[in-house]
Protein backbone atom coordinates (compact mmCIF):
# COMPACT_ATOMS: atom_id res chain seq x y z
CA UNK A 1 0.00 0.00 0.00
CA UNK A 2 1.25 3.45 -0.65
CA UNK A 3 1.17 6.70 1.11
CA UNK A 4 -1.77 8.22 -1.06
CA UNK A 5 -3.98 4.63 -0.30
CA UNK A 6 -2.88 5.31 3.51
CA UNK A 7 -3.73 8.53 5.46
CA UNK A 8 -2.95 11.36 3.24
CA UNK A 9 -5.25 13.89 1.99
CA UNK A 10 -4.46 15.39 -1.69
CA UNK A 11 -5.86 18.46 -2.60
CA UNK A 12 -4.86 19.72 -6.29
CA UNK A 13 -6.04 23.39 -7.32
CA UNK A 14 -5.39 24.57 -10.48
CA UNK A 15 -2.72 27.24 -10.11
CA UNK A 16 -0.11 27.97 -7.46
CA UNK A 17 -2.10 31.04 -6.22
CA UNK A 18 -5.34 29.06 -6.13
CA UNK A 19 -3.11 25.97 -3.73
CA UNK A 20 -1.51 29.00 -1.95
CA UNK A 21 -4.58 30.54 -0.47
CA UNK A 22 -6.22 27.23 0.19
CA UNK A 23 -3.14 26.74 2.33
CA UNK A 24 -3.29 30.03 3.88
CA UNK A 25 -7.62 29.18 4.48
CA UNK A 26 -6.22 26.11 6.54
CA UNK A 27 -3.58 27.95 8.57
CA UNK A 28 -6.35 30.61 8.77
CA UNK A 29 -8.99 27.63 9.93
CA UNK A 30 -6.45 26.52 12.55
CA UNK A 31 -5.98 30.06 14.31
CA UNK A 32 -9.64 30.73 13.98
CA UNK A 33 -10.02 27.45 15.68
CA UNK A 34 -7.36 27.50 18.16
CA UNK A 35 -6.28 31.31 18.78
CA UNK A 36 -3.51 30.17 20.84
CA UNK A 37 -2.15 27.65 17.96
CA UNK A 38 1.33 26.38 18.18
CA UNK A 39 2.24 26.71 14.30
CA UNK A 40 5.31 25.00 12.38
CA UNK A 41 6.57 27.51 9.88
CA UNK A 42 8.08 27.31 6.52
CA UNK A 43 10.27 29.50 3.71
CA UNK A 44 11.35 28.79 0.17
CA UNK A 45 9.67 30.70 -2.20
CA UNK A 46 6.79 28.36 -2.70
CA UNK A 47 5.98 29.65 0.85
CA UNK A 48 5.53 33.56 -0.28
CA UNK A 49 2.32 33.32 -1.64
CA UNK A 50 0.63 31.69 1.27
CA UNK A 51 2.24 34.21 4.00
CA UNK A 52 1.03 37.33 1.29
CA UNK A 53 -2.52 35.64 2.02
CA UNK A 54 -2.34 35.33 5.51
CA UNK A 55 -0.95 39.35 5.51
CA UNK A 56 -4.56 40.03 3.68
CA UNK A 57 -6.64 37.88 6.04
CA UNK A 58 -4.82 39.31 8.51
CA UNK A 59 -5.80 42.79 7.67
CA UNK A 60 -9.15 42.57 5.75
CA UNK A 61 -10.58 39.53 8.17
CA UNK A 62 -8.72 40.86 11.44
CA UNK A 63 -7.27 36.96 11.96
CA UNK A 64 -5.56 36.88 15.06
CA UNK A 65 -1.98 36.21 15.66
CA UNK A 66 -1.90 37.86 18.99
CA UNK A 67 -1.86 34.50 20.86
CA UNK A 68 -0.12 32.40 18.40
CA UNK A 69 3.70 31.02 18.63
CA UNK A 70 5.24 29.62 16.07
CA UNK A 71 8.36 27.46 15.37
CA UNK A 72 10.46 27.91 11.85
CA UNK A 73 11.93 24.44 10.23
CA UNK A 74 15.48 25.45 9.69
CA UNK A 75 18.04 28.19 9.69
CA UNK A 76 21.34 28.43 7.82
CA UNK A 77 24.45 28.23 10.05
CA UNK A 78 26.26 31.53 10.27
CA UNK A 79 23.84 33.64 9.08
CA UNK A 80 22.73 36.27 11.51
CA UNK A 81 19.03 37.25 11.96
CA UNK A 82 19.29 40.68 10.38
CA UNK A 83 21.18 38.90 7.26
CA UNK A 84 18.83 39.54 4.57
CA UNK A 85 19.57 35.85 3.07
CA UNK A 86 18.80 34.27 6.59
CA UNK A 87 15.36 32.72 7.19
CA UNK A 88 14.94 34.83 10.18
CA UNK A 89 14.88 38.10 8.40
CA UNK A 90 12.58 36.12 5.44
CA UNK A 91 10.15 35.35 7.89
CA UNK A 92 10.44 39.33 9.50
CA UNK A 93 9.69 40.44 5.91
CA UNK A 94 6.74 38.37 5.07
CA UNK A 95 5.09 37.72 7.47
CA UNK A 96 6.06 38.15 11.19
CA UNK A 97 6.26 42.28 10.69
CA UNK A 98 2.66 42.08 8.90
CA UNK A 99 0.56 40.37 11.30
CA UNK A 100 -0.18 40.83 14.89
CA UNK A 101 1.91 38.27 16.21
CA UNK A 102 4.30 38.93 19.00
CA UNK A 103 7.63 39.32 17.54
CA UNK A 104 8.91 37.21 20.94
CA UNK A 105 6.33 34.74 19.85
CA UNK A 106 7.92 33.60 16.40
CA UNK A 107 10.88 31.24 16.67
CA UNK A 108 13.43 30.51 14.02
CA UNK A 109 16.62 27.70 15.54
CA UNK A 110 19.73 30.33 16.14
CA UNK A 111 22.17 30.05 13.37
CA UNK A 112 24.40 31.81 14.96
CA UNK A 113 24.53 29.57 18.25
CA UNK A 114 27.87 28.82 19.82
CA UNK A 115 26.87 25.74 20.79
CA UNK A 116 24.50 24.25 18.18
CA UNK A 117 24.00 20.80 20.20
CA UNK A 118 22.69 22.56 23.03
CA UNK A 119 20.55 25.43 20.82
CA UNK A 120 19.18 22.44 19.17
CA UNK A 121 18.25 20.74 22.39
CA UNK A 122 16.36 24.03 23.82
CA UNK A 123 14.98 24.12 20.38
CA UNK A 124 13.00 20.75 20.80
CA UNK A 125 12.23 21.39 24.67
CA UNK A 126 10.72 25.02 23.81
CA UNK A 127 8.43 23.55 21.47
CA UNK A 128 7.33 20.79 23.87
CA UNK A 129 6.77 23.52 26.58
CA UNK A 130 4.29 25.39 24.31
CA UNK A 131 2.56 22.29 24.06
CA UNK A 132 3.97 21.18 20.47
CA UNK A 133 3.49 21.83 16.84
CA UNK A 134 -0.61 22.28 16.10
CA UNK A 135 -0.37 22.39 12.14
CA UNK A 136 3.15 22.10 10.67
CA UNK A 137 3.30 23.61 7.20
CA UNK A 138 6.19 22.49 4.94
CA UNK A 139 7.44 22.64 1.41
CA UNK A 140 9.48 20.12 -0.48
CA UNK A 141 13.21 20.38 -1.54
CA UNK A 142 13.38 19.29 -5.23
CA UNK A 143 15.43 15.92 -4.17
CA UNK A 144 12.62 15.59 -1.76
CA UNK A 145 13.96 17.66 1.78
CA UNK A 146 11.76 18.92 4.25
CA UNK A 147 13.20 21.31 6.31
CA UNK A 148 16.65 20.50 5.74
CA UNK A 149 16.45 16.72 6.13
CA UNK A 150 18.23 16.02 3.08
CA UNK A 151 18.17 12.27 1.37
CA UNK A 152 19.18 9.61 3.98
CA UNK A 153 18.24 11.18 7.03
CA UNK A 154 17.07 9.49 9.59
CA UNK A 155 13.49 9.15 9.98
CA UNK A 156 14.22 9.44 14.25
CA UNK A 157 15.87 12.72 13.67
CA UNK A 158 15.38 15.99 16.14
CA UNK A 159 16.39 19.31 15.69
CA UNK A 160 19.97 19.16 14.26
CA UNK A 161 22.96 20.31 12.41
CA UNK A 162 22.78 19.40 8.51
CA UNK A 163 25.20 19.57 5.69
CA UNK A 164 23.19 20.59 3.00
CA UNK A 165 22.71 18.37 -0.40
CA UNK A 166 24.45 19.44 -3.84
CA UNK A 167 20.61 19.67 -5.11
CA UNK A 168 19.61 21.68 -2.22
CA UNK A 169 22.42 24.49 -2.57
CA UNK A 170 21.64 24.44 -6.38
CA UNK A 171 18.31 24.94 -5.99
CA UNK A 172 18.94 28.13 -2.75
CA UNK A 173 21.98 29.61 -4.56
CA UNK A 174 20.26 32.20 -6.31
CA UNK A 175 19.03 33.92 -3.03
CA UNK A 176 22.63 34.81 -2.26
CA UNK A 177 23.58 37.70 -3.81
CA UNK A 178 27.34 36.36 -3.70
CA UNK A 179 27.25 32.69 -4.61
CA UNK A 180 30.61 31.76 -1.84
CA UNK A 181 28.00 33.16 0.60
CA UNK A 182 25.66 30.97 1.27
CA UNK A 183 26.20 28.53 3.91
CA UNK A 184 26.86 24.53 3.98
CA UNK A 185 25.34 23.88 6.69
CA UNK A 186 22.22 24.65 8.29
CA UNK A 187 20.37 23.71 11.78
CA UNK A 188 16.75 21.91 11.15
CA UNK A 189 14.32 20.29 12.93
CA UNK A 190 14.17 16.72 12.68
CA UNK A 191 11.81 14.65 10.59
CA UNK A 192 11.15 13.16 14.17
CA UNK A 193 10.14 16.61 15.39
CA UNK A 194 8.24 17.22 12.28
CA UNK A 195 5.96 14.21 12.83
CA UNK A 196 5.35 15.04 15.91
CA UNK A 197 2.90 17.94 14.84
CA UNK A 198 -0.70 17.33 15.21
CA UNK A 199 -0.95 18.53 11.37
CA UNK A 200 1.07 18.24 8.35
CA UNK A 201 0.31 20.57 5.52
CA UNK A 202 2.72 20.23 2.47
CA UNK A 203 2.32 23.14 -0.15
CA UNK A 204 4.33 22.35 -3.51
CA UNK A 205 3.64 23.98 -6.84
CA UNK A 206 5.60 23.90 -10.32
CA UNK A 207 5.80 21.36 -12.83
CA UNK A 208 9.52 20.78 -11.26
CA UNK A 209 8.44 19.68 -8.03
CA UNK A 210 5.86 16.53 -10.05
CA UNK A 211 8.38 14.06 -10.43
CA UNK A 212 9.50 13.82 -6.21
CA UNK A 213 6.26 14.30 -5.31
CA UNK A 214 5.03 11.55 -7.11
CA UNK A 215 7.82 9.46 -5.53
CA UNK A 216 7.31 10.96 -1.96
CA UNK A 217 3.78 10.44 -1.93
CA UNK A 218 3.18 7.30 -4.55
CA UNK A 219 6.04 5.39 -3.63
CA UNK A 220 7.48 3.13 -0.55
CA UNK A 221 8.96 5.02 2.84
CA UNK A 222 12.77 5.41 2.31
CA UNK A 223 15.34 7.86 3.66
CA UNK A 224 15.99 8.51 0.19
CA UNK A 225 12.90 10.73 0.09
CA UNK A 226 12.76 12.28 3.26
CA UNK A 227 9.07 13.36 2.43
CA UNK A 228 7.98 9.86 1.90
CA UNK A 229 7.93 9.73 5.80
CA UNK A 230 4.85 11.80 5.81
CA UNK A 231 3.09 8.87 4.37
CA UNK A 232 3.50 7.51 7.48
CA UNK A 233 1.76 10.79 9.63
CA UNK A 234 -1.76 10.10 11.00
CA UNK A 235 -2.97 13.92 9.38
CA UNK A 236 -1.10 15.02 6.64
CA UNK A 237 -3.13 17.29 3.84
CA UNK A 238 -1.06 17.81 0.49
CA UNK A 239 -1.88 21.29 -1.77
CA UNK A 240 -0.71 20.91 -5.28
CA UNK A 241 -1.05 23.03 -7.87
CA UNK A 242 -2.08 21.10 -11.42
CA UNK A 243 1.08 21.16 -12.58
CA UNK A 244 3.02 19.57 -9.19
CA UNK A 245 0.56 17.18 -9.08
CA UNK A 246 0.93 16.35 -12.74
CA UNK A 247 3.16 12.83 -12.40
CA UNK A 248 0.52 11.25 -9.52
CA UNK A 249 -0.62 8.21 -10.74
CA UNK A 250 -4.34 7.66 -11.58
CA UNK A 251 -5.59 4.99 -9.13
CA UNK A 252 -8.25 3.19 -8.90
CA UNK A 253 -11.98 4.94 -8.06
CA UNK A 254 -12.10 5.17 -4.27
CA UNK A 255 -8.90 4.17 -3.11
CA UNK A 256 -7.46 7.48 -2.83
CA UNK A 257 -8.76 10.63 -1.50
CA UNK A 258 -7.16 13.42 -4.43
CA UNK A 259 -9.63 16.59 -4.69
CA UNK A 260 -9.49 18.71 -7.68
CA UNK A 261 -11.27 21.95 -7.69
C1 LIG B 1 14.32 25.39 1.44
C2 LIG B 1 13.70 25.12 2.79
C3 LIG B 1 12.69 24.01 2.68
C4 LIG B 1 11.72 24.29 1.56
C5 LIG B 1 12.45 24.42 0.26
C6 LIG B 1 11.54 24.65 -0.92
O1 LIG B 1 15.23 24.42 1.09
N1 LIG B 1 14.66 24.75 3.77
O2 LIG B 1 11.98 23.93 3.91
O3 LIG B 1 10.78 23.25 1.46
O4 LIG B 1 13.32 25.52 0.43
O5 LIG B 1 11.85 25.84 -1.56
P1 LIG B 1 10.99 26.48 -2.71
O6 LIG B 1 9.65 26.79 -2.13
O7 LIG B 1 11.75 27.74 -3.03
O8 LIG B 1 10.92 25.50 -3.81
Amino acid sequence: MTGLERRMKVIIRPTAAAAALLTAEIIGQQVKGKPDSVLGLATGSTMLAVYRCLVQMSKKNGLDFSRCRTFNLDEYLGLAADDPCSYHYFMRKHLFGRVNLKMRHGHLPDGMASDVTAASVAYEKLIGQCGGVDLQLLGIGLNGHIGFNEPGSDFRSRTHVQTLALATRRQNVPFFPIPDQMPRRAITMGIATILDARRCVLLATGIEKASILAAALGGRITTDIPASALQAHGHCTVVLDAAAASALKKRRPGAVRLTRA
